[in-house]
């Protein structure tokens, strides 16, 4: 079996995050999200995979996996010249997938259970495709599976339906076989343009192939939105263990799952509460609170600051009497307390700041 990851499309929703480098690189747990894609896939065994990459910085897609072979798998790239849909997307495989069953994972999806039971299943079936269906909250902002409960079966799949005929969403990882190619065939973009999986899956149905569904236990996030980033970010945080390769004063504290890497130091009155990460090479202190889910990237200098349920990136130098929640702070920021100075702002597109 093959695994094809969706590393392409705009990531309108994410910007000014967004200008300088697609989606899937934006670290969740000081990892790029699309790498728990990656990994699901290797621990499943499919270790033969596709990556889409797009128009959004592509070079930074092939520079961190290369050919994959440090993450233990060997990668091809299929280019994708503009986001024309996830069903245009898979059709640009056709090569590389060959006659083999495959795997699609949307590179912005996070999902807690491993694939090993889903790929499996996939082997041993002789369905042409299988989803996987999640209980959502808001059904309005999914593709929907309606279910036929005597059969066992399902009836239709929507895209983000006015009115829902269920609250289980279709995530984004798709078990597949070669014939959805001739189905992607046959679609018509819908009204914004896109080629729909929605309208694969759909159309797969209606010419009688077999689909099968499993519902997810555990959590699953699409990561469209920063809100969703966050919301990943604990999600992930939640199941994090402890490592203790850091140097610490002794007038601070450090309270449950934190996870703290190489050369790291922490001192003078700060406390530390997991579950939360903090890269190498970070000097955090004097008198920094942190946690819980907060995320530091790698050589960052934190001071005086309070920070909850946020994501730093690396290189960033927060010194500042301010408390941070919700937010995400991207690659070699920097917010310096203003008291002898001017307020001084250099902000991206679509930035928000609250004083
Ligand atoms: P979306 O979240 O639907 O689209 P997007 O990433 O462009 O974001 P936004 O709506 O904020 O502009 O995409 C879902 C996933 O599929 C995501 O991982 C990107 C990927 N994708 C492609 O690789 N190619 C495409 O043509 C599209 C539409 C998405």
């Amino acid at each position: 079996m093959k695994g094809i990851i969706l590393h392409g499309g705009h990531g309108t929703r994410l910007r000014p995050l967004t200008h300088t480098g697609p989606k899937q690189l934006l670290p969740i747990a000081n990892k790029p999200m699309s790498q728990y894609a990656l990994e699901d896939l290797k621990n499943a065994g499919i270790t033969d995979i596709g990556i889409i990459i797009g128009d959004v910085h592509p070079d930074k897609v092939k520079e961190y996996y290369g050919d994959g072979k440090k993450f233990g798998v060997s990668i091809n790239y299929i280019c994708q010249d503009q986001p024309k849909g996830i069903s245009h997307a898979i059709s640009l495989c056709k090569d590389f997938v060959s006659n083999d069953k495959f795997v699609v994972y949307l590179g912005d999806n996070v999902l807690r259970k491993s694939l090993v039971d889903y790929v499996k299943k996939f082997q041993n079936s002789e369905s042409d495709a299988i989803i996987l269906l999640c209980k959502v909250d808001e059904p309005q902002r999914f593709g929907i599976a309606e279910l036929d409960k005597t059969l066992g079966t399902i009836k239709k799949i929507i895209e983000k339906p006015k009115i829902p005929a269920s609250d289980l969403a279709v995530i984004g990882i798709y078990f597949l076989t070669p014939k959805i190619f001739d189905i992607i065939d046959q679609l018509k973009p819908s009204w914004r343009g896109e080629l729909e999986i929605t309208d694969a899956l759909q159309l797969l149905m209606d010419k009688k192939n077999k689909i099968e569904y499993d519902l997810v236990t555990g959590w699953w996030k699409d990561t469209g939105t920063p809100e969703d980033i966050i919301h990943a970010n604990k999600l992930v945080l939640d199941s994090i263990g402890t490592e203790n390769q850091f140097l610490i004063d002794a007038d601070s504290t450090i309270k449950d799952g934190v996870v703290i890497g190489k050369n790291t130091e922490i001192s003078t009155d700060s406390l530390i509460v997991g579950p939360a990460i903090i890269g190498e090479n970070c000097k955090i202190g004097p008198a920094v609170k942190m946690g819980p889910y907060v995320s530091i990237g790698k050589n960052c200098i934190l001071k005086n600051c309070n920070i909850e349920n946020s994501i730093i990136m690396n290189d960033c130098t927060i010194n500042t009497e301010t408390n941070f929640s919700c937010s995400i702070i991207a690659h070699g920021s920097e917010i310096l307390d203003s008291k002898t100075e001017e307020n001084k702002f250099l902000l991206g597109e679509r930035s928000s700041i609250q004083i």
